[in-house]
């Protein structure tokens, strides 16, 4: 997608420099920064400093971590510790672990000099088949959105919250995906992005990705939404996940259930997009998803760019009150309308999900 008018993927591989390649999003949206990763523990830092966050960018982040690590040495203890400390960097997202494992399915036992080429065609393969999958989400998802506007005959009001656009993956994005589907067909959108406290995701990534694409999009504190549902201002919401279990309750960025109870109470749908990669079929319980709890100070400070262009960090709390910072909750199944998928929209549902992956 566009970035002062140059298409851009998230994070590409230098084979010349041997080098990683990603957009610095903690620097968004004031500066446009493309920062090189070096060795899998730039690639640990980047996942865990969020310079690329979303769940399935921070998979792909660390799938070309472990060729960064074949790089530095091929051994295939490090690559196992490298694999480990991978998984670890950040808890929720469930394609860290499926990006990792995929990989090191490649990579065990390979003890010769094809393992470079071997790890980074995997990578590549990880990241087109995720710019594929995102842009059917956009097709499947695109018959949704022109079913409302077929019966509303005006423009579209979407609600999203977090930033599940293409900054979150490697192009299209998942909820975005649909809506830039929509915008190419001439269908008249306009998105309400969630601020997203305390990161700011929705303010800082979609409504930037949004904008640079041309669709009109209006940013809303985290608590706006409920009213503009009950005005009939929001005629669906379309968020992305980072972890769906098998039953279909969907876990994502902490304030995603609020919306969609809001949502059932004013009957309007609410639907979860996502790449296969993010579905979990082994945990049972969603209390049994770990939930990442981060660092206060991302509550407590707050970064923006001053009158002379400099980014400048501030702190907003009393300095002696204490605040807490759960980065993830967890939607049920029951207020979610339906999943869209690469393979197609379904049921929230064990057997939706069984009847499009077998
Ligand atoms: O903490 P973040 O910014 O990584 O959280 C991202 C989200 O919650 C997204 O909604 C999710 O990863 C879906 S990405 C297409």
């Amino acid at each position: 997608m566009k970035i002062n008018g140059t298409d851009y993927q998230t994070i590409w591989f230098d084979k010349e420099k041997k080098v990683v390649k990603i957009i610095d999003q903690t620097k968004l949206p004031h500066q446009f920064t493309i920062k090189d990763l070096k060795t899998v523990d730039d690639a640990i830092n980047a996942i865990k400093t969020m310079e690329v966050r979303g769940a399935p960018l921070i998979g792909a982040t660390a799938a070309y971590g472990l060729v960064l690590a074949v790089i530095e040495n091929s051994d295939q203890s490090f690559l196992k510790k490298s694999s480990e400390n991978l998984i670890i960097s950040r808890p929720t997202a469930i394609n860290l672990k499926w990006a990792v494992d995929r990989m090191m399915n490649k990579l065990s036992g390979i003890n010769n000099d094809k393992i470079f080429e071997i790890a980074l065609n995997e990578a590549k393969d990880i990241c087109q088949e995720d710019i594929k999958f995102c842009e059917n989400i956009g097709l499947n998802g695109l018959k949704i959105i022109e079913e409302i506007y077929s019966k509303k005959k005006n423009t579209v009001n979407i609600l999203t919250h977090c930033n599940a656009g293409w900054l979150a993956t490697i192009n299209w994005g998942t909820a975005t995906s649909p809506i830039y589907q929509a915008h190419k067909k001439g269908i008249p959108v306009h998105v309400w992005a969630d601020e997203t406290r305390p990161r700011n995701q929705g303010a800082n990534l979609t409504s930037y990705e949004l904008n640079e694409e041309g669709i009109k999009n209006t940013i809303i504190a985290d608590n706006t939404g409920g009213i503009l549902m009950q005005r009939g201002e929001v005629d669906m919401c379309i968020v992305g996940t980072d972890r769906t279990l098998a039953n279909g309750d969907v876990c994502n960025k902490v304030g995603t259930y609020l919306k969609a109870l809001a949502a059932h109470d004013n009957n309007i749908p609410f639907y979860v997009a996502l790449p296969s990669s993010t579905i979990d079929w082994n945990i049972k319980d969603h209390k049994d998803i770990p939930i990442e709890d981060r660092n206060s100070e991302e509550l407590s400070h707050i970064e923006g760019i001053d009158e002379k262009g400099n980014i400048k960090k501030i702190q907003i709390y009393p300095k002696k009150s204490k605040a807490m910072n759960l980065a993830f909750d967890v939607t049920p199944a029951k207020y979610v309308t339906g999943l869209i998928t690469e393979k197609g929209v379904c049921e929230a549902s064990t057997e939706g999900l069984r009847k499009l992956f077998k």
